[in-house]
């Protein structure tokens, strides 16, 4: 028998390239769809060898080709555009491309008769928490149109099983941090808005300083808290929820966080620790729309997919995204 072959849309990207390399180390089978627009083609052509198809999932001939050609169990969803504040300033490119380039693909699984999916959600559709620790049900608030359309992906993936029998396994992630422990792989995003590499950048001299945006937050050192999980967890945890529907699993919504919070001042002196760099920081006000805490409860996906993070403290988290940018960057 074959290995099972997945279809990773985004593969090129941070988490996809991760989750590519998980795959591959469970013994699947796997070709890229990216579209390049972000993502490094060279990394994925050095280090993980898996064929790369530069287009998009906008583009129906193309997926109808390629499902045609490759004999795909399941496709794993993380081609989308990432960036909350140019969501704010042009929407239609983020409904287009997120939604629409997502219809897209699951119309083009249905006519390939494909039917299990792993979705790249985001807790950003819980918008200001009501509650922290924050689990599955609390209610949708998404405050940015990346938000929204990543909630109405989800609300289609429903619509989907309801009407169709088409399984999906919904991943909400929290901030992905942190790189594959061996330094092959790693976060380098243009532009850069994830506080863990800039910070990083500034101890590398590629950036002059860092930005804190409000020190006057309820929390214990007035900075605000969130929950980083390491990417090689996420990793995990998608082969885990492929398993899981390949097994006959019903659609499931799963949380993936660390559980532990983080303020950005501990971020920041975790980061001069592990590096031993002195890095500038520059504060400001705080920014509209940001939740003082931001932490999520994992429990569900502990439970139902067993699975157990490898690397839930700070100062690893940072050590490996360190290793990667001193020789991505260095
Ligand atoms: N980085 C985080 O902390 C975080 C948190 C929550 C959710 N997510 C979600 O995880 C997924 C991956 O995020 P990332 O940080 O790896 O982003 P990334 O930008 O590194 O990767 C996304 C990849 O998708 C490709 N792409 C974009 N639109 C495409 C399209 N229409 N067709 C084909 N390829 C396309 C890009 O070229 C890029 O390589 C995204 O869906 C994102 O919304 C990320």
């Amino acid at each position: 028998m074959p290995n099972p072959k997945i279809l990773v849309t985004g593969g090129a990207g941070y988490i996809g390239s991760h989750a590519v390399l998980a795959l591959k180390q469970a013994g699947y089978d796997v070709i890229i769809l990216d579209s390049l627009e972000y993502g490094h083609q060279e990394l994925v052509e050095k280090v993980l060898q898996v064929e790369v198809i530069i287009g998009s999932t906008l583009d129906r001939p193309l997926l109808d080709r390629l499902f045609q050609e490759h004999q795909i169990t399941a496709v794993m969803h993380f081609a989308a555009y990432i960036a909350v504040g140019e969501s704010v300033n042009d929407p239609a490119i983020y409904y287009r491309n997120n939604v629409v380039g997502t219809l897209t693909l699951l119309e083009a699984m249905r006519a390939a008769n494909i039917h299990k999916f792993v979705f790249s959600s985001t807790c950003a559709v819980y918008g200001v928490p009501q509650y922290t620790p924050l689990v599955e049900d609390h209610p949708f608030a998404p405050i940015s149109p990346y938000a929204s359309s990543k909630l109405m992906v989800e609300q289609m993936l429903m619509d989907f099983d309801r009407a169709y029998n088409f399984k999906s396994v919904r991943f909400r992630y929290f901030n992905a941090a942190g790189a594959e422990p061996q330094g092959r792989l790693g976060e380098d995003h243009e532009p850069e808005t994830h506080l863990i590499p800039l910070i990083l950048l500034a101890a590398l001299g590629k950036r002059e300083s860092i930005s804190v945006y409000g020190t006057d937050y309820p929390t214990p050192d007035g900075t605000c808290i969130r929950d980083y999980i390491h990417v090689s967890d996420l990793a995990d945890a998608h082969v885990l929820g492929l398993l899981y529907l390949i097994e006959g699993g019903d659609s499931q919504v799963f949380n993936l966080g660390n559980g532990n919070g983080f303020s950005v001042k501990e971020v920041i002196e975790t980061a001069k620790a592990v590096t031993g760099k002195d890095i500038k920081v520059v504060y400001g006000d705080r920014r509209p729309g940001d939740p003082p805490i931001l932490l999520g409860s994992s429990a569900k996906a502990q439970q139902v997919l067993a699975w157990q993070p490898q690397y839930p403290q700070l100062a690893e988290i940072i050590r490996h995204a360190w290793q990667w940018h001193q020789q991505r960057h260095g």
